[in-house]
């Protein structure tokens, strides 16, 4: 029997089975406005046979864009722009959600096949972009953001909470914080990007507030019987890795405390000079870790887009969720596929009879 295959239940949730599609940007938007080719792509992929469909970093404020071809939902006519692509994704049998973001220094920066580097001042798409100090990414994002205030830090807190609560508006039923990347949440958390002074830069305890805050009231505003959930970095592979690793287990328990549910376990991305040990499903063993140590459901991606590997992952007991990203982007269908290589019967997912009829036969 295939473990891949089983249901997934968290709250008041059930998915049809352990395969998710992780967040993956179309900058595809205009004016951060989603549209039929992202009802189209996630449709689609939800009608592939995945579980639950997760839509792309989605910025809870104009600046919090990774390009200005983002997608956005800091007012209710952005919000409403959604409700094709949800209804799509529930029409065919996943679970509709949202990843809510806001990038910070690496916000205003060309789609990655426009090279993927900071816009430039006199383009007419140029903004400031913000962060917890005025230090740039480097590489191909040189530009140094400006310092936000402590006035910016909680104006962006209250934007993910108007944010969480029109993605419950517009019908998603599954909330990720995208506390990952190097993005805004995520610099606050490192060294390499967090040099504050005040309560929030520092020791532990300060560089991991604006997440603890920002977190906590997103809480009280998501509805408690569905799932919040969050993508964190908990690691840089930048020598530190046992040190940040640590406090991230720390960190994960206490947001567990305070209602988390599910915790995506990602990368930090916080400097260029990361030596990420790429191979297929390096993750688990890492998630697995903050799963036995932290006692909460986890997923991971990076590299399990294999039907064998995912299937091993969470047969091992390393994932509760398998995020399988860029090959859903080569095949929407990959779960349909997955499951006539595990050999699963047509019983455990569904694909539509117009499909679903002729495959059966092929
Ligand atoms: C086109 C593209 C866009 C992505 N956008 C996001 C995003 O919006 N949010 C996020 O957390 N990760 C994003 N990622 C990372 C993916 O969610 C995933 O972690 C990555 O593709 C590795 O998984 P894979 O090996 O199955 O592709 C993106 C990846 C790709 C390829």
């Amino acid at each position: 029997m295939s473990a891949l295959f089983q249901p997934f239940t968290l709250k008041d949730i059930t998915l049809r089975n352990r395969i998710a599609v992780p967040p993956m940007c179309q900058y595809s938007a205009v004016d951060g406005r989603v549209n039929d080719w992202h009802q189209l792509n996630y449709g689609g992929m939800a009608r592939g046979g995945a579980g639950l469909v997760i839509v792309e970093a989605t910025a809870v404020a104009p600046e919090g864009r990774i390009s200005p071809d983002c997608a956005g939902i800091w007012n209710d006519d952005l919000a409403q722009a959604f409700i094709p692509t949800v209804r799509a994704i529930k029409q065919h049998g996943a679970v509709p959600g949202i990843q809510i973001a806001h990038a910070g220094r690496k916000a205003n920066a060309n789609r990655p096949w426009d090279g993927d580097d900071h816009i430039a001042e006199d383009d007419p798409r140029y903004w400031q972009t913000i962060a917890p100090s005025a230090i740039a990414f480097g590489n191909n994002l040189p530009r140094e953001p400006r310092e936000m205030t402590l006035e910016d830090i909680a104006r962006v807190r209250d934007d993910f909470v108007a944010a969480a609560r029109r993605a419950h508006e517009v019908g998603f039923e599954w909330l990720e914080l995208h506390f990952a990347h190097g993005y805004l949440a995520q610099s606050f958390f490192s060294e390499h990007s967090n040099q504050r002074t005040d309560a929030y830069g520092g020791n532990y305890e300060n560089r991991s507030r604006f997440i603890r805050e920002t977190f906590a009231a997103v809480r009280e505003v998501w509805p408690a019987h569905l799932p919040l959930t969050i993508r964190f970095g908990v690691l840089e592979f930048d020598g530190n890795d046992e040190q940040t690793l640590s406090d991230s287990i720390d960190l994960t328990r206490r947001l567990k405390d305070a209602g988390l549910d599910m915790i995506s376990v990602s990368i930090g991305f916080n400097t260029p000079e990361a030596q990420i040990p790429w191979a297929p499903a390096f993750m688990g063993p890492i998630a697995e870790r903050v799963r036995r140590e932290a006692d909460i459901p986890v997923s991971s991606a990076w590299g399990f887009g294999e039907p064998h590997i995912a299937e091993k992952a969470v047969r091992d007991g390393q994932l509760d969720l398998v995020m399988v990203g860029k090959a859903h982007l080569a095949n929407p269908h990959w779960a349909y596929q997955a499951a006539r290589e595990l050999k699963v019967d047509q019983a455990s997912w569904t694909l539509p009879a117009p499909y679903a009829h002729w495959l059966a036969r092929y």
